[in-house]
């Protein structure tokens, strides 16, 4: 069976202060497909541009050349209400540092893309709570955020993320803010998802040790990938 490619870079360069004195190239031409339902970790050290090349898969950031297809759609070309609303209903972002508004409730959080989406309030409600019920957070939906400890924000933000049922979940270092036990309850999730829902995971990581965890581990070094293959295990715990 053919996959699904879902995530397809061709060529991609990002320079930064581009045709000024102090430019800097620091992604220098990446090619890769990522498929459709695949886990994928990418991982290098600090500095290697593993952020700067999420931003380009979140469609955050343009890339300064090259060619980039998500889910069939070259966003190279794309303004940039059209490059958000792609956000909002392709791809859940989750952060290092969560990323959630701190004086609201974690059921509100995670309404929050939902409401960009123009669900209505009695569905997003529906929705969050089932969200945060996926992810063990229900007795909790409503303290507020900055009362909740950083591996119990970080399952909001997941849910957060999944609001839209995305297809692609990106994730930058989720458990660099956690304790080894609380990131391996947010990695747990994130095998659920995969595996129970299909979604395609991305997790950007410095530590080889979650990136064996997953399916296929793509490495990149100083702006380029030096290595790419699928992990002997199969992602298999
Ligand atoms: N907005 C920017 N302007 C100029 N240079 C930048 C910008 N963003 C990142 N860089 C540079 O790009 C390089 C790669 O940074 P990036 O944040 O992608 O690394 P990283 O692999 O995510 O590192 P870390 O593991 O520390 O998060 C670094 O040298 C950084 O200084
Ligand atoms: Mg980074």
């Amino acid at each position: 069976m053919d996959k699904k490619v879902i995530i397809d870079m061709h060529n991609i360069v990002k320079k930064y202060y581009e045709g000024q004195e102090n430019e800097l190239e620091i992604l220098h031409g990446m090619d890769f497909k990522i498929y459709e339902g695949e886990f994928v970790s990418i991982v290098g050290e600090s500095g290697s541009g593993k952020s700067t090349l999420m931003n380009i898969i979140g469609a955050l950031d343009r890339p300064t050349s090259g060619e980039y297809i998500l889910d069939g759609e070259d966003i190279s070309s794309l303004n940039d209400k059209k490059l958000s609303e792609i956000r909002n209903q392709k791809i859940g972002f989750v952060f290092q540092s969560f990323c959630l508004i701190p004086r609201m409730s974690a059921l509100r959080n995670v309404e929050v893309p939902l409401m960009y989406a123009g669900v209505s309030r009695s569905e997003r409600k529906k929705r969050a709570k089932e969200l945060l019920e996926m992810v063990g957070m229900a007795e909790r939906m409503d303290h507020k955020s900055n009362e909740l400890s950083g591996g119990q924000n970080q399952r909001v933000a997941i849910a957060r993320a999944m609001a839209n049922n995305p297809s692609i979940i990106l994730a930058d270092e989720p458990t660099g803010a956690l304790d080894s036990k609380t990131g391996h309850l947010v990695m747990d999730i994130f095998h659920k998802l995969h595996k129970e829902q299909n979604k395609t995971i991305v997790l950007i990581t410095h530590s080889k040790e979650l990136a064996k965890e997953t399916e296929r581990i793509i490495t990149i070094s100083d702006g380029n990938v030096i290595d790419d293959r699928y992990s002997e295990n199969g992602g298999g715990l």
